[in-house]
C-alpha cells in the first residue's frame, strides 16, 4: 500500500527523512481493527518526528500521521481517534496512561491506505461532515477543545489571547472559541495571517508581542518561548495560560515573580479523551463550526504539506486525500 513513512531522523533537515510509496499491509492484533483512510490531515506533531523528538531511531521505519477519517471493515464512515492508552491505567482518562501514545510513535500512522487501530478508537463520523474536515479533528480540534473547554477554566464571555494565530491548534481555538461565546484575540507575525484570523471569527488581532489595551482572563500558549513572556504579562491576576505546545523553544524565563504575585496558574494539556472527541464531533455539528483546511493535497503530494508547515507558510490545517 502507498504511505508516507518517516526512514531517518534529522533535525535540521526533517524532510530529508520523509519517504514516500510502497510500504507492507499493517498487520491486524487482536482487538485492532483495519481503517481504509480517505482522509488525513498533517500536524507539527509529523515534523517533530522527523526531527527526533517523541521518537527515537530503533523505532523507524514508522508510518507518520496522526489523524484520519475513513471506513472502516463494516463500512462505516469513521473518525479516529490517536490516543493509544488505557483509561483505566489513566484513572478514567487515557491521555494520563503513563505508557499512552499516539498514533505515529509507537505504531504505524495514518499518511497511508490503511491504518490499524483499536476497535475502541473509532468514533462515527458526522454525516453532515466531509472526511477532509473530519480528519481535521483528532488532534488540533481535539487539543483546543481539551485547552478551552477542560483546562482553561474560562466562564462564557470571557477574553482569550491565543498566541499564533495561523498554526492548526490555534486556528481551531479561533473557531471552537468562537462558536462558544468566548471573546477571542489573537497575535501573529503577519498581517495576513491576522487578518485571516479576524474573519474566522477573532475579536480583535495583533501584533505578536504588542502590549494589549486590557489584561485578558486565558491565555493560549502553543508556540513557546517566542511568546511565553508576553502571554505571563498579559494576564490578569489570577489569571491562567493553557499550554500544549511549545514550537518556538520549551526552556524561556519562567517568570517565577509574576507567577507566585499575580497567583497566576499555568496549566499543561495534552490531546484529549475518545469521550471528548465525541463531544467535539457534536460540538461541531451543534454549532455549526468547522476546520479550517488551508491546503488540500493528494497523498502523493504530500512532501508538498509538509515543506509548507516547515516554512510556517499554512494557514489553518493540511489535508492530504486518498
Ligand atoms: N499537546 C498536544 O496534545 C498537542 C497537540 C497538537 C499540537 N501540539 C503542539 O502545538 C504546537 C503547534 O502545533 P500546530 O500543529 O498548531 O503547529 P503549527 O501549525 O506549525 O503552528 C505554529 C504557530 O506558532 C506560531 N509561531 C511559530 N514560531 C513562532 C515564533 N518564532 N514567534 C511567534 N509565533 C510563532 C505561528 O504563528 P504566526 O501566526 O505568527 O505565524 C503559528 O500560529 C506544536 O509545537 C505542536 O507540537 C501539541
Amino acid at each position: 500500500m502507498f504511505a508516507v513513512t518517516a526512514v531517518r531522523i534529522d533535525a535540521e533537515d526533517p524532510l530529508s527523512g520523509l519517504e514516500l510509496g510502497e510500504r507492507p499491509e499493517p498487520k491486524v492484533a487482536e482487538g485492532w481493527t483495519t481503517v481504509q483512510v480517505r482522509a488525513a490531515s498533517l500536524n507539527h506533531h509529523d515534523l517533530w518526528t522527523l526531527r527526533g523528538v517523541g521518537i527515537s531511531a530503533d523505532r523507524l521505519p514508522m508510518v507518520l500521521g496522526c489523524d484520519a477519517a475513513g471506513i472502516d471493515e463494516d463500512g462505516s464512515e469513521v473518525v479516529i481517534h490517536s490516543v493509544i492508552g488505557d483509561p483505566d491505567a489513566g484513572s478514567g482518562d487515557e491521555t494520563l496512561d503513563p505508557r499512552r501514545s499516539l498514533l505515529s510513535e509507537r505504531y504505524n500512522g495514518t499518511f497511508a491506505e490503511r491504518v490499524t487501530v483499536p476497535r475502541r478508537n473509532l468514533l462515527p463520523k458526522p454525516p453532515a461532515m466531509s472526511f477532509e474536515e473530519a480528519a481535521c479533528l483528532p488532534t488540533a480540534y481535539l487539543t483546543a477543545y481539551r485547552m478551552l473547554f477542560v483546562k482553561s477554566g474560562a466562564e462564557p464571555g470571557s477574553t482569550i489571547l491565543v498566541q499564533g494565530a495561523s498554526g492548526g491548534v490555534a486556528t481551531a481555538l479561533i473557531v471552537l472559541g468562537r462558536a462558544a461565546g468566548y471573546r477571542i484575540w489573537v497575535t501573529s507575525r503577519s498581517e495576513d495571517k491576522r487578518r485571516l484570523a479576524l474573519d474566522l471569527g477573532a475579536d480583535r488581532a495583533f501584533e505578536t508581542g504588542t502590549r494589549l489595551p486590557e489584561r485578558v482572563d486565558v491565555v493560549m500558549e502553543t508556540v513557546g518561548a517566542a511568546t511565553w513572556s508576553h502571554s505571563v504579562k498579559a494576564l490578569r491576576p489570577g489569571g491562567r495560560i493553557v499550554i500544549s505546545g511549545a514550537t518556538s523553544g520549551h526552556a524561556p524565563p519562567a517568570e517565577l515573580q509574576r507567577v507566585f504575585f499575580l497567583q497566576l496558574s499555568v496549566v499543561g494539556s495534552t490531546m484529549g479523551t475518545r469521550a471528548e472527541l465525541g463531544r467535539l464531533l457534536q460540538f461541531c455539528e451543534q454549532t455549526g463550526a468547522r476546520p479550517l483546511i488551508g491546503t488540500r493535497l493528494p497523498m502523493t503530494e504530500a512532501r508538498e504539506g509538509f515543506a509548507a508547515l516547515a516554512l510556517g507558510e499554512q494557514s489553518g490545517k493540511i489535508v492530504f486525500t486518498l
